[in-house]
């Protein structure tokens, strides 16, 4: 049996403590929102999966395709002896990096799902019985401390996630990431590209309602955690793309008058027939956007790779 860690920088109650904050927050105000980061229960982290084998869901298909054909690249730019993976899901994506470093050591996958990391770290050792894995329970969002495993560091990010962050969140986040890398290191960052808004709209609304169980799944979550009555079935989900912002927003909309009752928070919410509250924002980008947002963060894009419909980018960034 081959060495693996998990490490749990996030408290138990996490879920307790941070999400009673940020329910208060989001439902106390005009207009209403929630944080995207609650989604990811066990079955949330499972709905995603099934997002990503969705038809008009192109960004999972596009990176793979990417990964696919820059690994090698990828491997000799880099040299890397340990690969971090934020917010790396199921880390299914991940196995073409993972093959193509020759000198790969460590894998650290670090995601806020305890399901999701057990789930991708059972499957990978099974086939890779010489990786050390160090799973970490964190919330990238926040500081965390990566366990020491030999340099270069490779950081991925792949996904499209950065593009759930809000803009100043971002500037944080790639601040906080710049801050982990070490002269020799790199960050490889998957982005979705900004294109046709019909494109777009589908990828987040698609025919068989799965993004709409996954959207409404983080009513599921509030009503778990913090024992509110939410009835998934009071609410419609919503994509669309704002122009202004170039990103997709999904809302949850209500379909009547209704009130919610949060016993924990000591809360009670009204919802007017068909207010709409903010779930999650997904932003798509363009090179330019991804060079200066990198530069402001003390990184240089070293490479640009596309997808051959040119959908999807993974960008590989040095440190200055
Ligand atoms: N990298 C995978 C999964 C993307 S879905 C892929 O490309 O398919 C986004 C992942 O990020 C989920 O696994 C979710 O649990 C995790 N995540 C979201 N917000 C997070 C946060 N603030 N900190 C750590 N992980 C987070
Ligand atoms: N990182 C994914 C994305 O932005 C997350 C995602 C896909 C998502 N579909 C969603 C988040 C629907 C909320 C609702 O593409």
């Amino acid at each position: 049996m081959s060495p693996y860690h998990m490490t749990r920088t996030l408290p138990e109650d996490a879920t307790g403590a941070a999400l009673r904050d940020d329910v208060r927050h989001g439902l106390t105000r005009t207009p209403k929102s929630l944080p995207p980061k609650w989604f990811y229960d066990a079955r949330g982290s499972e709905l995603f999966e099934q997002i990503t084998t969705l038809d008009e869901y192109y960004p999972t298909r596009a990176e793979r395709e990417i990964l696919l054909a820059r690994a090698p690249g990828i491997a000799a730019a880099t040299g890397a002896r340990t690969l971090v993976e934020l917010g790396s899901g199921s880390s299914e994506k991940t196995r073409y990096l993972l093959d193509a470093l020759p000198l790969l050591r460590s894998y650290v996958p670090v995601d806020v799902s305890e399901s999701a990391l057990t789930g991708a770290a059972r499957a990978l050792l099974a086939e890779r019985p010489d990786l050390h894995v160090h799973a970490l329970i964190a919330d990238f969002t926040e500081e965390f401390a990566l366990p020491r495993t030999p340099g270069p560091r490779l950081v991925a990010f792949l996904g499209g996630t950065i593009g759930n962050l809000l803009p100043d969140e971002r500037a944080d986040f790639l601040a906080s990431v710049r801050s982990l890398l070490e002269p020799g290191d790199a960050l490889l960052l998957g982005t979705d590209l900004v294109k046709d808004e019909a494109v777009l709209v589908r990828a987040y609304d698609d025919a068989s309602g799965v993004t709409a169980a996954f959207n409404k799944n983080v009513l599921a979550v509030v009503d778990r955690e913090l024992g509110a009555d939410f009835d998934q079935s009071d609410f419609d989900h919503v994509a669309c793309w704002n122009a202004g912002q170039r990103w997709i927003e999904m809302r949850l909309r209500a379909r009547r008058a209704l009130t919610v009752k949060i016993p924990e928070l000591d809360l009670v919410v009204t919802f007017e027939a068909g207010e709409e509250m903010r779930t999650e924002v997904s932003a798509k980008f363009t090179q330019d956007v991804v060079r200066g947002e990198l530069a402001d963060a003390g990184m240089e894009l070293a490479h640009w790779w596309t997808d051959d419909a040119g959908r999807f980018a993974l960008s590989l960034a040095t440190v200055v």
